[in-house]
């Protein structure tokens, strides 16, 4: 390869380029995380996404534009990746601008940035440029920056046309290319040979497409610039393929020590290094940023990205735990730019240990199906595709493997039925994406915000504000002007007083009250655009917009979840104590009655674990700590030690809400939620249950003050009902239930020994003496020591050992009382046995009462001397 211009690293190359746009009067922004802001969204694409406020115009920005190297992540054709190009995860260096400077401006900087001897320094006869086909502008513009018109072509719609999803931001682009030489194949840019590489794209974001695929245009004209890091970083240190940049051809080269291989010696090796070097660095990054692999959205890119590594590793005979040894690799080189990587690693470390482990139980299981469907197969017959594709879909089992599997045992497997079922399988994942991507969903939230400001709160201190003024009203998802008694509307204020559900907090219930009307309002929501909405039903009058009203929360149930809440805190900060730092909060909820903590950690909390817990809490509740809240800089905040959630976006200036010390705070986190003044208001607190959701997820709930009082009551009457029940003192109830489980094993020793040893002679004599009644075998037989319950085992056992039509009468002497005991098959009682007759008949003598049903019937006596009489009297009346 050429070596007319110069070389530099990722991190030079990183650097030098935020620096540039810096120096233009770009404002630097930090990469966001993975997991976007834009709930339609499922991860992020593009630097763009971060920005999306701001193209369509509800945010602006003082600075002239702005500029990021972001961490991306695409997978729409993740079964790509490990050819030379294609990545999951990469960086994309961007440059933006809301109306700032212009599309002029943005060529002219790229292609300074791109040409300067300080910069990238490329020769300019090695560089390409498309336009999207109608746009005359953008090739005068790089015409004048000295392009020669034969540099510059016109591609279409499907090349120069950029949207993130099907409906939002986007517009025409521009791109570079790279030629590199003919020694590769290609004709010209755009095409797909290997010669003309893309490396950066300059989208003119100027439209906003609408679901209906109109497209208006955006507040102002913007930029919106992407450059492949990993692409640009193999240029410039003069290698043809992504992957031969310096970060993952060391990463590469982890897989070449762990599977003791070369690169660049085999196909199939290199594709296998190449993904394990990829999707190592992918998971790295999204457990980084808080995404736990599941089966649903993103939790399953993840899933699929390390079963697949996994898969490969294996592949190359690499057995045993070996991704942590990439990630460990990703962290070292990394972290630096992406410091979560270091503050996430034991979280890291678990999740992909743990995952690889059971992928690799699985392999296993699916070998097994495989093999014994394969066992199933005739001589020389293909293995089915559904039967391949079940395999796949249902325990992940790469169809590679079997067909690899399926060879060695001397079968083909039908490829074209399982890609049948793959196409089908990938048309439902395309429907779902597209659905996904992040279409701004035109409600009428969002239009409401194109006029009207976020909600003030101001419910932190106080409970009711007066003269809030009503901005909107929604019935069934329109604006409308007046809502009338029984209505049900949700409402805008310009401030108020309400919570709207928001991080787990549940919103709060009260009442919005002006002169002519009332709304009950049952419960307060956290809308698109910043919108607290009050839901609720008009009581009384007519409310409508324009009205001054007083707001008015229910104060009781707030004081609840406001001491709910600072639970929620102080348990997170007990948990990281008690069970390690990987232990991070994935899901609340605090509600009024309890709240309910979901978190990271691989098994099930021992019940030593979970009193250290609650015993950390209670002390600090006990200990009477102010809760303090403060408003300060996202920075200083992080500094702070402040915990701050995964996926968070938080603002410039955020709120901080401690507890403890204020030097060593025994809790510290970032929140906008409603908090006890001080830790003693919470009394006490409980912990009710805790249980797995999902992988790796555990849940707990608990309770505090008037909660945790009545779920110890509700303990309370259960144990005196128990109590009550056993005829005990409720602080004897332990000794009372093992005495009764000594009397209950003592009693089965005696059955079992009058069944087995004693008396079961006494059966076994009885069974022996059967007498033969034609239609049934009738016995009759003395069993002492057994009591009146036992005698029915006794009749089980006669009845199972005769194995035909039987009857029995049975008596014993037990604790000097009597037990009498006649019973029948189906067969005995229709030829004639009635047990209800027999005991009736003979109970007298035994000086008791008894009788029952033709099949089976007791009684007791007083007489055990009239045990014998009462039996011959029986052996009488049945004719025997
Ligand atoms: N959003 C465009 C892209 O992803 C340019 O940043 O290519």
């Amino acid at each position: 390869m050429s070596t007319d211009y110069k070389t530099m690293t990722t991190a030079e190359i990183r650097e030098d380029y935020l620096r540039f746009f810096e120096s233009k009067g770009c404002r630097l922004y930090p990469s966001s995380s993975l997991v976007p802001e834009d709930p339609s969204l499922l991860l992020t694409n593009a630097g763009m996404n971060q920005f999306k406020e701001y193209y369509q115009g509800t945010k602006t920005m003082r600075e002239i534009g702005a500029t990021s190297c972001q961490k991306c992540l695409r997978t729409n054709d993740i079964d790509n990746i490990g050819d030379s190009r294609h990545l999951s995860f990469f960086e994309m260096l961007g440059n933006f601008s809301f109306g700032g400077y212009t599309k002029a401006d943005a060529i002219a900087w790229a292609w300074e940035f791109i040409t300067a001897a300080e910069h990238l320094g490329l020769p300019k006869d090695r560089l390409y440029m498309t336009v999207f086909e109608d746009d005359d502008e953008a090739i005068e513009l790089w015409h004048a920056q000295g392009v020669a018109y034969d540099h510059i072509s016109r591609l279409g719609e499907e090349d120069n046309f950029w949207a993130a999803g099907p409906t939002g931001p986007c517009g025409p682009c521009s791109e570079i290319y790279f030629d590199q030489g003919p020694a590769f194949e290609g004709e010209r840019p755009g095409d797909d040979g290997e010669r003309y590489l893309e490396f950066w794209n300059l989208v003119f974001t100027q439209y906003d497409r609408q679901e209906d695929g109109s497209m208006p245009e955006l507040p102002h004209r913007n930029i919106d610039t992407g450059m492949g890091l990993e692409r640009i970083a193999a240029i410039m240190q003069h290698e043809g393929s992504n992957y031969e940049g310096d970060v993952l051809r060391t990463l590469i080269g982890v897989g070449e020590q762990l599977a003791g291989v070369r690169y660049r010696e085999g196909a199939a090796t290199d594709t296998s290094l190449r993904i394990l070097a990829d999707h190592s660095r992918a998971v790295t990054f999204m457990i980084g940023d808080g995404i736990l692999p599941s089966n649903e959205g993103r939790g399953y890119v993840l899933r699929r990205l390390l079963r697949r590594a996994v898969y490969h590793g294996r592949l190359m005979g690499v057995h045993g735990s070996f991704l942590p040894t990439y990630a460990h690799e990703v962290t070292r080189l990394m972290a630096d730019v992406y410091p979560q990587l270091v503050e996430n690693q034991a979280l890291i470390d678990g999740i992909i240990s743990a995952e690889e482990e059971r992928f690799g139980a699985t392999l296993d299981a699916g070998e097994g199906n495989l093999t014994a469907a394969l066992g199933r197969l005739d001589a020389g017959e293909a293995l089915s595709g559904e039967v391949a594709f079940r395999l796949h879909d249902t325990y992940g089992f790469p169809i590679d493997l079997t067909r690899e599997i399926a060879a060695a045992a001397g079968h083909e497997v039908d490829m074209a039925a399982f890609d049948g079922a793959m196409a089908k399988q990938r048309e439902r994942a395309r429907q779902a994406a597209n659905r996904d991507a992040w279409g701004a969903s035109n409600n009428v939230w969002v239009s409401l915000s194109d006029r009207l400001g976020e909600t003030e709160f101001c419910g932190y201190d106080e409970d009711t504000v007066e003269g809030a003024r009503v901005l909107a009203i929604v019935r069934d998802g329109s604006e409308v002007d007046v809502a009338c008694r029984g209505e049900h509307v949700e409402v805008v204020l310009d401030r108020t007083s309400f919570y709207g559900e928001m991080g787990g907090q549940q919103g709060d219930s009260g009442k919005l009250v002006c002169e002519d009307a009332t709304l009950a309002v049952s419960d307060a929501k956290h809308r698109d655009g910043g919108f607290v909405s009050h839901v609720g039903e008009v009581t009384a009058g007519e409310l409508r917009v324009g009205e001054s009203v007083r707001a008015v929360i229910d104060h009781g149930r707030r004081e609840l979840i406001r001491r709910n809440h600072t639970a929620t805190h102080l348990l997170d900060a007990a948990l990281k104590r008690v069970l390690g730092d990987h232990v991070s909060q994935a899901g609340s909820l605090v509600g009024p009655s309890r709240l309910r903590f979901d978190f990271t950690h691989f098994e099930a909390m021992s019940a030593e674990e979970m009193a250290r817990v609650e015993g950390m809490v209670n002390a600090e509740i006990f200990a009477a700590e102010p809760v303090v809240t403060t408003v300060m800089g996202i920075e200083e905040a992080k500094a702070s030690g402040a915990v701050a959630l995964f996926g968070e976006k938080y603002g410039d200036v955020v709120r901080v809400v401690s507890t403890g010390a204020s030097d060593e705070p025994f809790s510290r986190e970032l929140c906008g939620g409603t908090h006890a003044r001080n830790t003693a208001e919470l009394g006490l607190f409980k912990i009710v249950s805790e249980g797995s959701v999902g992988s790796n997820v555990r849940r707990l709930e608990a309770v505090t003050s008037m909660g945790a009082i009545e779920y110890l009551d509700e303990r309370l009457a259960q144990i005196d009902q128990v109590a009550a029940g056993l005829r005990c003192r409720p602080s004897d109830v332990a000794a009372r239930v093992e005495q009764l489980k000594a009397e209950k094993a003592e009693t089965e020793h005696k059955l079992r020994a009058a069944l087995t040893g004693g008396s079961s002679n006494a059966v076994a004599d009885a069974i022996a003496s059967a007498i033969d009644r034609g239609a049934y075998r009738l016995v009759l037989a003395r069993l002492d020591g057994v009591s009146g319950k036992e005698l029915r085992s006794a009749w089980d056992s006669v009845r199972d050992r005769l194995g035909v039509d039987c009857a029995c009468v049975l008596a014993s002497e037990s604790d000097g009382k009597v037990g009498l005991l006649a019973a029948g098959t189906d067969g005995a009682v229709s030829a004639g046995f009635s047990a209800g007759d027999i005991i009736r008949s003979v109970a007298g003598l035994v000086g008791g009462r008894g009788g029952g049903k033709p099949a089976m019937a007791q009684a007791g006596g007083s007489d055990p001397s009239g045990i014998d009489a009462a039996l011959e009297e029986a052996g009488r009346l049945l004719g025997a």
